[in-house]
């Protein structure tokens, strides 16, 4: 029985939803919304050390799978979550420094519906407008921040895991929706713009949540002291080597507020 339990935790979270679709239920009231995720290479093993549920939830959770899976019979309950640190440790100061750079493009994000709702790219300030979030996008989110996870953060893991490719084509989709942006200002396409400063918006509301609650906290649980030290002093080489820019954008968000909120 253990054997078939290992084998279990080792299978596709998405076969074992397509077998027992009840296992999809068990998930989401543990809030583990693996039904939404397009990519579906997760073994169960992965989805429960990702999650770090403590050790009452994880067993309580495993119990409900597998009585689905092997109703009437016994099962012993095996431990999956690492613990190498206390759940509500605070996180390393590599992790610490990307969540710091989430609160500027937050700031950002819970202005963009007021900015849209007042967008007329017949107003040349309003041209400034995207042109500048745009900016921000690019060389704030995107050079100074993505830049530090898919080059530094994510390339310490293995690459193929759904959640860094969830986390990639994220990435991907953002950059697409600020080049749509400048399309829309070339075509003086205010709904255009619109549809894609809220598109924007929303994919990362939902992106950074993610890293936040579950990708950083996951891959702070899975690094080592001598690594921690290389990352951050990694990091600290892109802001050498861009010194003005954390500067240039607070500035930017700071002229936004004042004009949006
Ligand atoms: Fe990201
Ligand atoms: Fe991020």
């Amino acid at each position: 029985m253990q054997n078939k339990v290992e084998e279990y935790l080792d299978t596709n979270i998405k076969d074992i939803m397509d077998q027992y679709p009840q296992v999809q239920d068990i998930l989401d009231s543990f809030d583990i919304g693996c039904a939404p995720c397009t990519s579906g290479t997760c073994m169960m093993r992965d989805i429960i050390d990702i999650h770090n549920l403590d050790e009452q939830n994880e067993k309580t959770m495993l119990s409900q799978i597998f009585d689905v899976i092997f109703p009437g019979e016994k099962v012993e309950i095996p431990r999956i979550a690492k613990e190498k640190k206390a759940i509500d440790s605070p996180l390393s100061p590599p992790l610490v420094k990307l969540i710091d750079e989430h609160k500027l493009i937050k700031r950002v994000l819970v202005l963009i519906p007021a900015i849209s709702e007042k967008l007329d790219l017949s107003k040349d300030d309003n041209i400034s407008w995207v042109k500048n979030i745009v900016d921000f996008i690019q060389n704030y989110a995107d050079k100074f921040h993505h830049a530090k996870e898919e080059d530094i953060l994510f390339a310490h893991y293995d690459q193929s895991l759904d959640i860094i490719q969830v986390m990639l084509k994220d990435h991907v989709s953002g950059r697409s929706y600020a080049k749509s942006m400048l399309e829309a200002v070339e075509e003086q396409n205010t709904e255009k713009a619109r549809v894609n400063l809220l598109k924007y918006r929303d994919l990362l509301t939902e992106h950074i949540k993610k890293e936040d609650e579950i990708l950083y906290p996951w891959m702070d649980r899975n690094m080592d002291i001598t690594t921690v030290g290389k990352m951050y002093s990694q990091f600290m080489n892109v802001d050498t080597m861009l010194p003005d820019v954390p500067q240039k954008y607070l500035v930017m968000v700071e002229e936004f507020e004042t004009l949006f909120e």
